[in-house]
Formats: structure tokens, sequence, C-alpha cells
């Protein structure tokens, strides 16, 4: 049986790199800069789209389209299945054309600013990168900043098209101005081929015809550059690489791993390793929708049956039994941020990389990056379309490869955990070895040894709400009452850790996450030691209230939300702040100038404005011992 192609596999297939009859380029460049009229000249002038192409669109036009049984070529503007997936729309179009000796996709990219994000997308399969400059205006900060981008997403060619040379007298001293400029800086990047090319695409001239007006210049036209340049990788000579897609168990007599080879390639009788667990087997059949097949190599979809059962699962990552991908749970990262929500270190989000998915954040922010100069800037977060050179860390290891080396092992997404939505795109640089060097040493004393002879389970008693609304003063009671009772138990309180452990911090987004995430891991230590502890801070933002909670055990986190309107905790006023807040002297104030995300489904919840802190006390002491803490 033969699967009919998708569209979203069409589009997969034809803008994934390892087919060497194709080319795939993205051109950067304005609106201004000629980038529709050189697109549109290549096309006219080649006069083709793929002729496998139009039968399959022509099919796809008839199901799905909206042009009748004209073709309809909306349906190749298309972004990358994975994050129309995730419900972000990332602005590329796909465009495809052949002359007699190339096949092209053409990723074409709105040029504006805005737009690092979608540059990024198709440049991330692109073999080769058009920068366009219009000879008038010379090399622009976005030429660098496209430039840069293009080298990041791990492109090795690139043609300077300098456009519009008929505005400039077709003026040689011009282009070797311009030529000399921008290899001030793009020679110190890492591509192969720089090859610069004076045009007019507005006459054609030096886009598929050689220009008579610019005689002096000697090199090809684009087209004819674009046909021969030698982009290939030898992808086959890369290691091995299949990350699992899905396990396919029809029946009880067969079993094989199905997916993409990634790069290299692989025979019938190879030995292969699973990369995280590092069991071994040998390559029996390689199925395809065709039928068996010897041999797979980059690109290909296959599904691979080894000649034993060994525990292979979704996501992981099949290599060869030499060459094997780096393991580990941390690692360095080029990461892109993608949303309008900043990127705040000490966060956890979803990073998915092949068919991996797991809890990942990031550990230290070493500098950001001004794509528009290549200066390193210190920075705490992460904007939109700003890209930062991080460590990050996953809850448990995964496998990969440095980017530079295989794109599809090197690169991830970041995925935002409440909204499921992509938000940054990462390029691995290396893996850090102190992850890997250091392991958990098992005590002879356990957390549950330790809680029996204090007659006890421990807990996190976690308060949360607007400042004012009653957090300490409840803490407070409910402690007294569990010591008079006998337990063992801890407070901690925002006003007092931020005295020690966290005086470094403040109150911006950054602060108080990164404040969260530290006593979370004191509240951890805590549990561990047999306690209840009680921890009352503001906590605004759902992620951490939830990354806390996923420290312990289920049992272990009791979240408390003590709500009182904010007109009541401006009444109350215990420690004069909002008066402060009001009159401007307190920036980042909770509930004026700073969010506060209310909890949507805490264990307990306590209205202060009409419940006496001796009752609301009562109440958290019943939740502990429903709970089964109280022993
Ligand atoms: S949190 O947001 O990071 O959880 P935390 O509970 O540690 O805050 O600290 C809040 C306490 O710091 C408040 O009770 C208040 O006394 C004090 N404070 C000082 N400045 C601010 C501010 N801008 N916003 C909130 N609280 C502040």
């Amino acid at each position: 049986m033969r699967l009919e192609e998708t569209r979203e596999q069409l589009v997969e297939r034809l803008t994934r790199s390892g087919d060497k009859g194709v080319l795939r380029f993205i051109t950067c460049g304005s609106v201004d800069d000629g980038k529709s009229t050189l697109i549109g000249r290549l096309l006219y002038d080649s006069k083709l789209i793929f002729e496998d192409q139009i039968s399959t669109l022509e099919k796809d036009s008839r199901k799905h389209g909206t042009a009748g049984e004209e073709i309809d070529f909306a349906l190749l503007l298309d972004g990358l299945e994975a994050e129309r997936e995730q419900g972000i729309t990332i602005d590329v179009a796909y465009r495809f054309f052949n002359t007699e000796t190339r096949k092209f996709v053409v990723a074409d990219t709105p040029g504006h600013e805005q737009y690092t994000r979608n540059m990024a997308t198709g440049a991330s399969t692109a073999d080769l990168a058009v920068i366009l400059v219009d000879a008038r205006k010379g090399v622009l900060v976005q030429t660098l900043r496209h430039t840069y981008i293009a080298n990041m997403m791990g492109i090795r060619h690139v043609v300077l098209a300098v456009n519009k040379m008929d505005l400039v007298d077709h003026s040689r001293a011009r282009f070797h101005e311009i030529v000399a400029e921008y290899l001030k800086t793009a020679d110190g990047l890492n591509f192969e081929t720089i090859t610069a090319i004076p045009m007019s695409a507005r006459y054609g001239d030096n886009v598929s015809h050689t220009s008579e007006a610019m005689d002096w210049y000697t090199g090809p036209t684009l087209l004819a550059h674009l046909e021969t340049v030698e982009t290939a990788r030898d992808e086959a000579s890369q290691p091995f690489r299949f990350p699992v897609q899905w396990v396919n168990r029809p029946n009880l007599d067969f079993r094989g791993f199905s997916g993409t080879v990634a790069s290299g390639q692989i025979a019938v009788g190879d030995e292969i390793v699973v990369a995280a667990a590092g069991t071994r087997a040998v390559l029996q059949r390689i199925v395809t929708a065709d039928g068996d097949q010897e041999a797979a190599r980059a690109g290909q979809a296959v599904t691979l049956v080894l000649d034993r059962e060994i525990d292979i699962s979704r996501g992981d990552v099949l290599s060869g039994a030499d060459d094997r991908p780096q393991v580990s749970s941390q690692f360095a990262a080029e990461v892109l941020w993608m949303h309008t929500d900043e990127m705040l270190p000490g966060r956890s989000y979803l990073l998915k990389a092949g068919g991996q998915t797991t809890p990942v954040s990031v550990t230290t922010l070493k500098h950001k990056l001004d794509v528009n100069t290549f200066d390193k800037e210190p920075a705490r977060k992460l904007e939109l379309n700003e890209i930062g050179v991080c460590n990050l860390s996953t809850s448990r290891p995964i496998a990969f490869d440095a980017y530079k080396d295989i794109r599809e092992t090197g690169s991830f997404i970041l995925i935002d955990r409440y909204t499921n939505l992509t938000v940054g795109a990462g390029m691995i640089e290396f893996g850090l070895r102190r992850a890997t060097n250091v392991h958990t040493h098992a005590m002879d004393v356990t957390k549950t040894r330790r809680a029996e002879i204090k007659h006890q389970k421990p807990a996190i008693l976690w308060f949360t709400g607007l400042s004012g609304a009653g957090k300490s003063t409840i803490a407070n009671l409910v402690e007294r009452k569990l010591t008079e009772a006998g337990h063992h138990t801890y407070s901690l309180d925002g006003d007092n850790v931020r005295h020690g452990l966290n005086k470094d911090l403040g109150f911006t987004d950054a602060d108080r996450v990164e404040n969260i995430r530290r006593i979370g891991e004191v509240a951890r230590l805590f549990v561990d030691a047999g306690m209840i502890v009680t921890c009352s801070f503001i906590s605004p933002f759902r992620s951490e209230r939830r990354m806390v909670r996923e420290l312990v055990g289920e049992d272990e986190f009791i979240e408390v939300f003590v709500d009182a309107p904010l007109e009541v905790c401006i009444a109350r006023d215990p420690k004069g702040l909002y008066k402060k807040a009001q009159a401007g002297e307190i920036k980042n104030f909770t509930g004026f100038d700073s969010p506060y995300e209310a909890p949507e489904s805490p264990e307990l919840h306590v209205r202060t404005a009409d419940l006496s802190a001796e009752d609301a006390a009562e109440q958290v002491i019943e939740e502990l011992k429903k709970a089964g803490r109280l022993g």
C-alpha cells in the first residue's frame, strides 16, 4: 500500500534538507530592497513549477482549496507544521520552481524587524541565503541582522545581491565599496561561500541574463549561481541519527520504530544503540510504504525492525554504535524568543526536540545578542525576537548534537506550559559536563524515616495572595497551633527571606521568578527533612507555584489562596507600602503595576475580608488533617 502524501508531508519533504536535487534558499531584505521583484523575476524567468508538485497541488486544491478547479497556490503558503500545531502563525511562504538543471524551494519571509522568528524559521531548512542590499543605501543594520541569523541557523552559503544598480549608474566603484563593507563583518562568520552579484532585478540584469550595462562584472548571474552552487552537505557521511516518532505495533508479530532518518545512513545488519539507555541491537529490516529496503539515508521516512526486544519509546534517538549523540540534562544554547511574554530564567517551559518533550528551564542567561551590531549585552530576560546565549536544564537527560554538526538533532522549540504555544526556538551549542559528573547520593536515613520520628507527614503549606491579604498572619497562627500540638514546623516568609538568601533580588518579574525558585528548593529540603513548612509569598505567577508543586509529592503541596480584594488590602496597608505605591514611590508593586495571577484550583481558598485570621488558620489545619499530614 502506498500512503498518499498529505500537504503537510509534501511541504515537510520539500523544505527539509537532504535531497540533493533541490536547492533551498531564503531571501532576506525588505520590500524596498526589491525582494518581491527579485522573486517574481526568478519565478517568471524560470516559468516552471515542479511538475510532480503541480499534480499534487491540483489534487489538493480540489480537496481543500477555495479556487475551484484552478490551482490554489495559497496551499503552498505554509509555515512549519510543528509551529502551526502549536498555534503560532509563522509567516513563511515557500515557493517552488525549477530550471532544467535544478529544483528550487525559496522561503520568502517578511523583512521587517519584528519578524526575526519568521526569518529564522525559513532559514532553518535553507542551504543558501540571498541577502538583498539596495545599492543606494548600502549595508544597513538589517543586512547584518539577516546575516547573523542566517549564520546562526546554520546556512553556509550567502549571496550578497546588490540590487538597483541602475540607480547608481551601474557603478563598479559603488558595488566594490558595498562588498568591502559587507565582508568586514561577514568574513568573521562561518560561511563557506559569499558571492556578491551586482544586479537590477527590475530589468532582469544579472538575475537570469548577463547585464550589458555592467560588462565589468564577469561573475555568474544569480540564477546561474543558484543552479551550480555546491551546497550539499554530505549528510550520508554524518553520524546516523533516528528520532523515533512512534512505536509501530500493529500485532504481536511486528514491532517497528517509525520516523525519518535525521542524518547519516543505516543498513540492514548494522548495530544500533539507543542513545540515552545505551542498549544495543542489530537492524533486521527497513520497512517503507514501498516495501523493504536494504539501507536508509537522511531524509527518508522508514520503520526499523530490530533483531531483539529492547526498551524503546517515542522520543528515543537511535544512533550507530560508534558516533553517538551527547546525552545530558544541561547544555548551552542560543535561544531565539518568539513571544510577547518575555522569557524569564528559572521559569519552567516544555522543550521539544525530535520526539522528546521534557520540562526545561533556563538556568543562566549569559548574555543577549544585539543582532544589529553583534554585540553581547547583559540581560535578565529575553523579549520578543531577542536572541540569548543560555544554559538550560531539562528534567531528564535528552540526546542531542551540536546544531553546527547536525541541525535536526541540535535544535529544539520551547513551549509555554499553560497556553501550549511555541514561545522560543533554540540551537544547542554544547553539553555541560557538570551535570554528568554530579550524582545523587542516596542517604541511609530517608524522608519517610525523618518524618516518622516526628509523627507527621511532611508538607508545604503555600500561602499566596496580595500584600496585606493576611498570608503571614495566618501562617503564623497555623505554625503556633501546629507546634502547640507537638508538630515540627518551619516558616519561610517573603519579608524574612528577602533579608538573607534572597537579598540580591528585587521585584521585577525575573527576580520574582528567581525568588520563588529558590524558596521552592529550600521548601523541598524542609520536606525532605520531614517538616511541615509554611511559605508566605505573594508568588504572583501560576508558573512558579506550579513549579514548586512539581518539586514535591502530590500530597505534599497544599496551596492556600489568601484572597482579599485590592481595596481591602489598600485599606489595611499594614506596612504603608500601598500608600507609597500610590504616590509612585515604589515601582512594580503587585496589584498596581505588577500583575497577580490568582490560583485556579487551590486546595483551600480563604476570603479574609469576611473571615477572621483565627478561623482561616483553623481551616488550614483541617485541610492538613484531611490530607493525612498530621499522623
Ligand atoms: S514575590 O512576589 O516575590 O513572591 P515576596 O512575597 O517575596 O514577593 O515579597 C513581598 C513583600 O515584599 C511584600 O509583602 C512587601 O512587604 C514587600 N515589597 C516591597 N516592594 C514590593 C513590591 N514592589 N511588590 C510587592 N511587594 C513588595
